[in-house]
């Protein structure tokens, strides 16, 4: 048994994935939950069996009963439902809203002291509901969805210049959408800036290709989307939190007057410790780069004010 304790809500591929770095890491001890009977135990048994050979001492459990999640650390929510033909970007908002509240009303009764981060999309809209749901304070309450989409522009322009992903630094803010807002300015190459090194077409297209980096993997896919990113992104967060790593990543907080919004969720560089959001840094924005931000963060408000 570890001393920490993480659940994952939504044992599918986002989920799953989650689990199994986590239980390779060897960290905590994993809680793997979903609604479909034998699912998450299954998987869960299937992790358990790998880890004597990841050398992990991790526990993995699978559940259908939420009060296995007691005593979290910190609670992971990908539970959702992906879009079907026919169905309108509203309907999978609202299936998906009423998915994480009633996850969210769980964790208040099972893991009322945990950090919970939100992955199911839309997900600055759902970070808001687990808010709204729980009354947690806002540090306790987090998106991932920066941190995959800066990992995206790092892997491109790392191709790009043929160097190894490991020495780019990237930073992105605004909701997790279309209209994200990827920080070229802020972006470096061992501390070269990006700007430096390849022309602005080249970045432009850069830009453009992490802001469509969800949608390439559902066309390729076909029959999902991205998962095994998404889970080193969680992972990442994860990390950062259990080991107090203070680790500053793009991470969707609650604004409260930051940038001059007001409680609306939105990507920004974030400290992130035991505490959950330590810090939230506010960067210098040029006129262009502000306007991006606020029109993000606009769509994102919208769609809070359209489940209402
Ligand atoms: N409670 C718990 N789990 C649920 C519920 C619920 N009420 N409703 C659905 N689920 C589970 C499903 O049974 C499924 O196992 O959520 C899981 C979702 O898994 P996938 O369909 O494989 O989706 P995944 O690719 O994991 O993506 C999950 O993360 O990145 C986002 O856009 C993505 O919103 C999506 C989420």
């Amino acid at each position: 048994m570890k001393e920490r304790k993480v659940s994952v809500i939504g044992a599918g591929n986002v989920g799953a994935t989650t689990a199994q770095l986590l239980a390779m890491g060897g960290l905590c001890d994993v809680v793997l939950f979903d609604i479909v009977d034998g699912m998450p135990q299954g998987k869960a048994l299937d992790i358990s069996e790998a880890c004597p050979l990841w050398n992990s001492s991790a526990t993995v459990f699978g559940t259908n009963d939420y009060a296995a999640i007691k005593g979290s650390d910190i609670v992971v929510v990908t539970a959702g439902m992906a879009r079907k033909p026919g169905m309108s970007r509203d309907d999978l908002l609202k299936i998906n809203a009423g998915i994480v509240s009633g996850a969210a009303a769980e964790i208040l009764k099972h893991a009322p002291d945990s950090i919970v981060i939100a992955v199911t999309n839309p997900m600055d809209v759902m970070a808001h509901l687990v808010l709204k749901t729980t009354g947690f304070k806002p540090n306790r309450v987090m998106g991932m969805g920066g941190v995959l989409d800066a990992a995206r522009f790092c892997s491109f322009v790392a191709a790009e210049l043929k160097v190894s992903p490991e020495v780019i630094n990237s930073m992105l803010m605004g909701g997790h959408g279309d209209q994200m807002v990827p920080l070229p300015r802020f972006t470096t190459v061992r501390g070269i800036p990006v700007t430096e090194l390849l022309p602005k077409e080249k970045i432009d297209a850069i830009v453009e290709r992490t802001r469509n980096g969800g949608a390439e993997i559902v066309a390729l896919l076909k029959t999902g989307s991205a998962y095994y990113a998404p889970a080193a992104s969680i992972y990442e967060m994860v990390k950062s939190i259990l080991l107090d790593e203070r680790k500053v990543l793009p991470v969707s907080c609650c604004l409260e007057g930051q940038y001059g919004v007001d409680h609306v969720y939105a990507g920004v560089p974030a400290v992130l410790g035991s505490g959950g959001v330590e810090k939230i840094i506010e960067l210098k924005l040029n006129d262009d780069e502000m306007s991006a931000f606020m029109k993000s963060v606009n769509a994102v408000r919208e769609l809070v004010k359209s489940i209402s």
